[in-house]
């Protein structure tokens, strides 16, 4: 049971990075004094499933600010429960906590769903999966989805299932450039370093996916010193990283000679059993993408002879072999699992989330006009947010 003081406390915590954040979001800011003088989303419902974190609790003030109604819920293990806690001080509906597990996730976001938002903006696809399993779509404007993962299994498992335009963030190349590739590429690095306390220079890391974040991941290494091996099932991305300058294999080629290995794909089962029993003792795993499911952790789990956490974020599988594997936030993403770890650095986020904004903005105003399911940020909203950073970037179009 949390006392009085202690809510107190976090709210006051969570106010303070929130802040941090906002002053630093000035795309977001512009767009937030545009909002309060017209108030263009009065009277919406907006149901989320974002990580609960300062950028976030940006982008939902923003909306707020427009006249929305905002609820949220985040994903596994990413939630900070100081910022939950200033987030539903300042009127914003808020479910879920760090601690929270699968269940409990899908429980949130039952919670949300309950509100009946009118708008919902995914980061994975959780919440329209499950939108899509209870409700008709009876009232509902349209969708965002920030995330590759997320934009992959709507145009796969839910593919022709929305009657309604879905916003794919992920699809504009401002969010892959700026967002993908240099934010989770700058911060799984420090994530590694902040866990580990090891260095990077002459250390051998394997990543495996070389598509827009592993690419931002995998030369973030390099640029530190590290010896970077890639693999990637896409002869196009495995030429593209060789002519980086990386060396390119086949997983099963990595394992005796791998460190580290750091999986973002966005697709299950990249890390097996096969894998995990030809490493090194010592070896360290890693997932940057979207969900734990690169990574065997069952086989992991149930195989090991026994489990030591070191730390928050390191867990040790001695293996029946007496082989040791270490794993880095339990798999779930590094640079937002990790204890104290912030995520994306904040001016990627801003534009990212700025598109987010805009993108609902059009959503309420053309969505009559738009072709039902997934579809790229349109085009004037691209423009406008890539015109607007360069202005503030004092390089005026
Ligand atoms: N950690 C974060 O902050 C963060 C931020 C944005 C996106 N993501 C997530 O990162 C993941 C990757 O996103 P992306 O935009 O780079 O995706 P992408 O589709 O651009 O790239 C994925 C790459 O993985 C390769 N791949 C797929 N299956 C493979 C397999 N079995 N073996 C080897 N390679 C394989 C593909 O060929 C592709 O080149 C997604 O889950 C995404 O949601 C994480």
């Amino acid at each position: 049971m949390i006392n009085e003081n202690t809510i107190t406390e976090m709210i006051a915590t969570g106010k303070k990075s929130i802040y941090w954040t906002e002053i630093n979001m000035n795309l977001l800011q512009e767009i937030k004094e545009s909002f309060l003088k017209t108030k263009p989303l009065q009277g919406l419902t907006i149901g989320m499933c974002l990580h609960v974190e300062p950028k976030t609790a940006v982008l939902c003030k923003t909306l707020k600010a427009g006249g929305a109604n905002v609820i949220i819920t985040g994903s596994p293990g990413t939630t900070k429960d100081d910022v939950a806690a200033a987030m539903a001080d300042e009127g914003i509906k808020v479910y879920g906590q760090r601690s929270d597990g699968r269940e409990e996730h899908l429980q949130n976001i039952q919670s949300v769903l309950k509100h009946h938002p009118q708008i919902l903006m995914d980061n994975g696809a959780d919440l329209t999966r499950e939108y899509i399993k209870h409700y008709n779509a009876e009232g509902l404007i349209g969708c965002t989805e920030e995330t590759t993962t997320g934009a992959n299994l709507l145009r796969e498992d839910l593919k022709g299932k929305f009657p309604v335009p879905i916003i794919v963030i992920n699809d504009s190349p401002l969010k892959q450039v700026i967002e993908n590739e240099h934010g989770v590429g700058q911060t799984i690095v420090q994530g590694f370093m902040r866990t580990t306390n090891l260095i990077v220079p002459t250390k051998r890391f394997v990543v495996i996916g070389y598509g827009t974040c592993g690419r931002g991941v995998a030369r973030y290494l390099r640029s530190l010193g590290a010896q970077v091996t890639v693999v990637d099932q896409n002869p196009i991305a495995g030429l593209e990283a060789a002519l980086d300058g990386l060396r390119v294999a086949r997983l099963e080629d990595t394992l005796a000679y791998g460190q580290v290995f750091i999986t973002v794909t966005g697709r299950p089962n990249i890390i097996l059993k096969e894998h995990i029993d030809k490493m090194n003792d010592g070896a360290i795993l890693a997932n940057a993408g979207h969900f734990s499911w690169e990574i065997d952790l069952e086989y992991l789990e149930s195989e090991a002879d026994t489990i030591d956490r070191l730390s928050p974020d390191i867990e040790q599988f001695t293996m029946k072999d007496g082989r040791r594997v270490m794993l880095l936030t339990k798999g779930e993403m590094l640079n937002l699992a990790q204890e104290g770890g912030g995520g994306n650095p904040v001016e990627t986020m801003d534009l990212g989330f700025a598109l987010q904004a805009s993108s609902v903005l059009y959503l309420v105003k053309q969505h009559a006009q738009m072709a039902t399911g997934p579809q790229p940020v349109p085009h004037e909203v691209n423009i406008k947010v890539a015109s607007n950073m360069l202005k503030q970037l004092s390089l005026p179009l």
